[in-house]
């Protein structure tokens, strides 16, 4: 497994793949690497012959108050998991490598960005966009995967492949949960035990309540402090909810 840096340097592997017409998947991440990442490098090696994983905590998706600084950077332990996983190459490009003349977005966001994340995090789908519009770019795979958690960010990333015409297959895939339903996040890494125990009630209340409404009530009964959202569409359940400093969303096939 490689490690490249810059496009220059990522160019001659897919290029030699490219030369051996080869099935190329692609799957971006941010590092802190769990067991749900890992899910989507084995969907990703079943559709494709090579696996490129990139980690990039992507600047333009986070408000200037959000985690941006306080993001989990695990690299040692994100390349020993990948190595394990199977990947074929590893793209960590530094910030000048994917924002070479500035953030100035050339794409932009579709239909699904309208509201939910939007309405609380104005910012995050244009960051979004950008920064996978551009490793599409560098990486030019055949398929990415993408999880299921952030739904509305698959949503969002199938807009944007529609919009531009881009010759890549978007992929969900599954969302992975620990044994008491709560699903995985980096962000889990920023909880306490006790704000552990009322996360794990998440999935379990977004199950169970008759209505959007009575959701938003039996979550801040379970000790939530806040609830962005709780909204049904693209046949989902969907959820942002804060614990202390923490926000985490989820989502569940509904009805
Ligand atoms: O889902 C994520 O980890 C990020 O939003 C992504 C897709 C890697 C873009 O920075």
């Amino acid at each position: 497994m490689k490690t490249v840096r810059s496009p220059k340097e990522l160019k001659p592997y897919s290029d030699s793949w490219r030369l051996k017409k080869l099935r190329v998947a692609f799957v971006p991440t941010m590092g802190a690497l769990h067991d749900g990442h890992i899910s989507l490098i084995k969907l990703a090696l079943e559709h494709a012959d090579k696996c490129v994983v990139s980690i990039f905590v992507n600047p333009t998706q986070f408000a200037p108050h959000e985690d941006f600084d306080a993001y989990p950077r695990t690299p040692e332990q994100d390349l020993e998991k990948l190595k394990q996983a199977g990947a074929n190459l590893v793209y960590m490009p530094t910030e000048a490598a994917i924002y070479p003349g500035g953030t100035q977005s050339r794409v932009s966001t579709g239909p699904a960005a309208e509201g939910l994340e939007s309405d609380f995090r104005p910012h995050f789908f244009g960051g979004i966009v950008n920064v996978v519009a551009r490793l599409f770019d560098h990486v030019r795979p055949d398929l990415a995967v993408f999880g299921e958690k952030d739904f509305q960010q698959l949503m969002v990333i199938k807009d944007m492949v529609e919009a531009e015409h881009l010759p890549i297959e978007i992929i969900g895939a599954p969302i992975i949960r620990d044994e008491y339903g709560l699903a995985l996040s980096s962000r889990n890494a920023y909880l306490s035990a006790p704000e552990l125990e009322i996360a794990r009630t998440l999935n379990r209340v977004l199950k169970e309540a008759d209505s959007t409404k009575s959701a938003e009530t039996a979550l801040l009964e379970a000790g939530f402090d806040k609830v962005d959202y709780v909204a049904e569409r693209w046949g989902r359940r969907l959820a942002a909810v804060w614990i202390g400093k923490t926000r985490l969303i989820d989502n569940r096939p509904y009805p």
